[in-house]
């Protein structure tokens, strides 16, 4: 197979996981390029459950070596915590399952706690509080600690001093404790020592990976809506999560990205502040939240649920490219009646089918909804197309239409095996 892309094409939580592992099979390599522990899915590993936020989808696979890409913000503390977790249910990870970029930036306590004590005021966007803005501040302002960095102490103190200072005066600023310099210093020391094995110059591994003969899946965390530049904005994760930030976010050129699968809910949901145009209103929330267990992984929050806004999606097929889209969770939406899906938007009188750019507009958007013919609760065992009821593949068949590209793969439960193929990726 060749290398093949995987990213979110709505507000993140799209079920990427699933779609991820199901590709990981034929993957050799599975590489995150942007965001950190923000993310999160969980594995089934050895029958247990684990929530992994930093390692890609494709870690529980043997013979699959993980790589956490340039462009990662990543918090030395959650990461040992995960490759501990993973080792205490039979899967011990080592060097050959698991690299780290050492430009990677680190996300430290002060990032944390910034995070926290923003969120905490009248700017709050309803962030994961893991300290992910705070760490992408410092390394646009050139200040920030690298995963590199862990590896020379000396030169840890040096670039660690500055930063720390700059984030103690805004942390007292906003009545929390300053860290101390001292104590952080010690702990990343520790955790150096034992990230160590895993620190590599990844762009050049991927690329060495290549050109002998295998296969890479880049994996996305978040989705296009999120986008620091293209996305909700100020509603937005603070990394480049769009197909253009994965050559950026790894190293490697964007020709060797292979196909560019989006993946998107056949409905859609968000969670933390920000517009949702088709947000659903009255019960049919509750139902859709409860049916979906629509939950949070990393913080637990309730997430908004809202019908399939399609000029969203296409917006997001715009902006990365996409060639194909994987359909998860169509099983939820059996047992409608009819299910509404949002065509254009009506904005102060007008139809527009985009996107809109200014924030007040995106605000007083109304949608504009198609009526789809609901179909039946599935059997569970459908796996074809053709197997599905006649709603449901006419639902698969409005999304293709509607965005001009073809749905590769339909997911109709949480299971591996509960996934259809629509289309062979090439
Ligand atoms: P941050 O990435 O923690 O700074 O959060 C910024 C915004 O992105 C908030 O609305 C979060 O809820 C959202 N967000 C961040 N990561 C994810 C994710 O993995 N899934 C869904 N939303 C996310």
């Amino acid at each position: 197979m060749p290398n093949l892309s995987v990213l979110g094409a709505q507000w993140g939580d799209e079920g990427k996981g699933k779609v991820v592992d199901f590709y990981a099979r034929h993957a050799d390599l599975v590489v995150r390029y942007a965001g950190g522990s923000n993310a999160g899915h969980t594995l089934v590993v050895n029958g247990r459950k684990l929530a992994v936020h930093l390692l890609p989808s494709g870690v529980a696979r043997p013979g699959t070596l993980c790589v956490l890409g340039d462009a990662m913000v990543i918090d030395p503390t959650a990461l040992l915590t995960e490759i501990d977790d993973l080792g205490r249910v039979g899967h011990p990870i080592d060097e050959a399952s698991l690299r780290v970029s050492g430009r990677a930036h680190l996300v430290l306590p002060y990032h944390q706690e910034l995070d926290a004590l923003r969120e905490g005021g009248p700017t709050a966007i309803g962030t994961t509080r893991r300290g992910i803005g705070p760490a992408y501040e410092d390394k646009m302002a050139r200040r920030g600690v690298r995963v590199i960095d862990l590896l020379k102490p000396a030169r840890l103190r040096q670039r660690l001093e500055p930063a720390l200072s700059e984030a103690a005066a805004r942390i007292e600023q906003l009545g929390g404790a300053p860290p101390d310099l001292e104590t952080v210093l010690a702990r990343l020391v520790e955790q150096g020592e034992r990230l160590r094995p895993y620190v590599a110059d990844t762009g050049v591994l991927i690329a060495e990976a290549i050109d002998a003969g295998r296969t890479v899946l880049f994996e996305g965390a978040q989705g296009g809506l999120l986008d620091i530049d293209h996305g909700t904005y100020p509603f937005v994760t603070s990394s480049t999560t769009v197909a253009g930030g994965i050559g950026a976010g790894t190293g490697v050129g964007p020709h060797l990205l292979g196909a560019l699968v989006g993946v998107a809910k056949a409905y859609v949901t968000r969670v933390g502040e920000g517009p949702l145009p088709t947000e659903i209103t009255g019960e049919d929330q509750e139902r859709v939240r409860k049916l979906g267990d629509e939950f949070g992984s990393t913080t637990g929050r309730p997430r908004r649920c809202g019908w399939l806004d399609l000029p969203a999606l296409r917006y997001v097929v715009r902006v990365s490219g996409l060639q194909w889209l994987a359909l998860t969770k169509l099983d939820i939406l059996a047992g409608l009646e009819r299910i509404p899906v949002c065509e254009a938007y009506r904005l102060r009188g007008r139809v527009i089918e985009h996107l809109p750019a200014d924030p007040d507009d995106l605000a007083a958007v109304e949608p504009v909804y198609r009526e789809m013919e609901g179909f039946p609760p599935l059997r569970g065992d459908e796996r074809a197309v053709e197997e599905l009821p006649a709603g449901a593949r006419a639902y698969v068949q409005m999304v293709e239409r509607a965005l001009g590209i073809g749905v590769c793969l339909v997911s109709i439960g949480p299971a591996r095996e509960d996934t259809i193929v629509c289309h062979a990726l090439p």
